[in-house]
């Protein structure tokens, strides 16, 4: 049996190669304030503002509510740059460490604050939204932190790989939302941060493609390990007690009613991670190792089954209120 550690410090050169192509450079890079009313000019911030609120006014409480949850789970990111320097193998001791693994971890954080900076400034200027309130969530997240189930090393570099896919497909689909709801300007937020969550997507998949090139037994085990108890989501814990899920469970709800993240998308990451890993045609696997790729290959058409039971249910469920959301009587145009 190899040492997962071991594996993952082996992988520093092949990182440091792929980092050039995974990393654009600062200069070519969107900032936040590309997409934001700017304040330097009284006159022209007050006009760019009326138009953005115009804009903004005719999208829907429950795509709201989705973008909010999204904004808080991005947020939440000292908790995931913590969760990256647990994978031992990888970890940035110092803080400034020169491999390859630390600098892509602090520029995947760098690029990831900007995704919760650009969404937070986006909802504030909007006007629909309590800030009070998803200040009070974000805080209790961060202060709840997480638990991604991972139990190895493996499991911790595959999470994300899962994650990044599920966050650009949510991303993605808002985008589109966005888009048939009358905003251009959210559409084109949502896609550009859905590209950034896209090249890290492939970034962790890659990574991963080496440790089952590497190590196939042990990392198809840690695979159907961290499937098995199903991928626990970062902003679970955004309620006052860090065991307690509702507000992140009727979040989930909306955003799959509206179809922005679903259990059919679930399934479709699943089997998007398969392909790309060769699951069904990792050959000569013993026992256990075995035993995964069989599970492996059966979850995808589970869940879709199971897509199709949830879907029923919940087009018959109202959407309840949400704290976050200012009332529309409240708001003054
Ligand atoms: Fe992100
Ligand atoms: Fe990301």
């Amino acid at each position: 049996m190899k040492n997962q550690i071991e594996v993952i410090s082996s992988l520093e050169s092949y990182v440091d190669e792929e980092l050039p192509r995974l990393l654009p450079k600062l200069e070519n890079r969107w900032q936040p304030s590309d997409f934001l009313p700017s304040p330097e000019n009284e006159n022209e911030f007050y006009e760019q503002l009326r138009e953005f609120r115009q804009e903004t006014q005719s999208l829907s409480d429950e795509l709201f509510i989705v973008l909010i949850g999204d904004t808080i789970t991005e947020e939440a990111l000292p908790t995931y740059q913590t969760m990256f320097n647990r994978t031992q193998g990888a970890q940035d001791k110092s803080g400034v460490d020169d491999h390859a693994w630390a600098r892509w971890s602090r520029n995947w954080t760098a690029e990831e604050n900007q995704h919760g900076d650009l969404l937070k400034q986006f909802l504030y200027l909007t006007g629909r939204v309590n800030m009070k309130e998803v200040e009070r969530s974000t805080f209790r997240l961060i202060k709840n932190g997480m638990d991604m189930g991972a139990n190895d090393d493996y499991e911790r570099l595959i999470y994300p790989a899962f994650q990044e896919r599920a966050t650009k497909i949510s991303h993605d689909n808002t985008s589109l939302l966005a888009k048939s709801q009358g905003s251009s300007l959210l559409k084109r937020i949502c896609r550009t941060i859905a590209g950034d969550e896209s090249r890290h997507e492939e970034t962790y998949k890659k990574f991963v493609e080496k440790i089952f090139e590497i190590d196939p037994s042990q990392a198809i085990l840690s695979y159907a390990n961290l499937m098995r108890t199903k991928i626990k989501m970062p902003a679970r814990f955004m309620d006052d007690s860090p065991l307690v899920t509702k507000t992140f469970d009727t979040f989930a709800f909306v955003a799959q009613k509206i179809g922005v993240y679903t259990t059919f998308d679930y399934a479709s990451i699943i089997e998007n991670l398969n392909q790309r890993w060769n699951i069904h045609y990792i050959s000569e696997l013993k026992d256990e190792a075995a035993k995964a790729q069989e599970y492996l290959s059966s979850l995808p058409s589970r869940y879709r089954k199971l897509h199709e039971r949830i879907i029923e249910q919940i087009s018959q469920t109202q959407t309840p209120n949400f704290n976050w959301l200012i009332s529309r009587d409240q708001i003054l145009t």
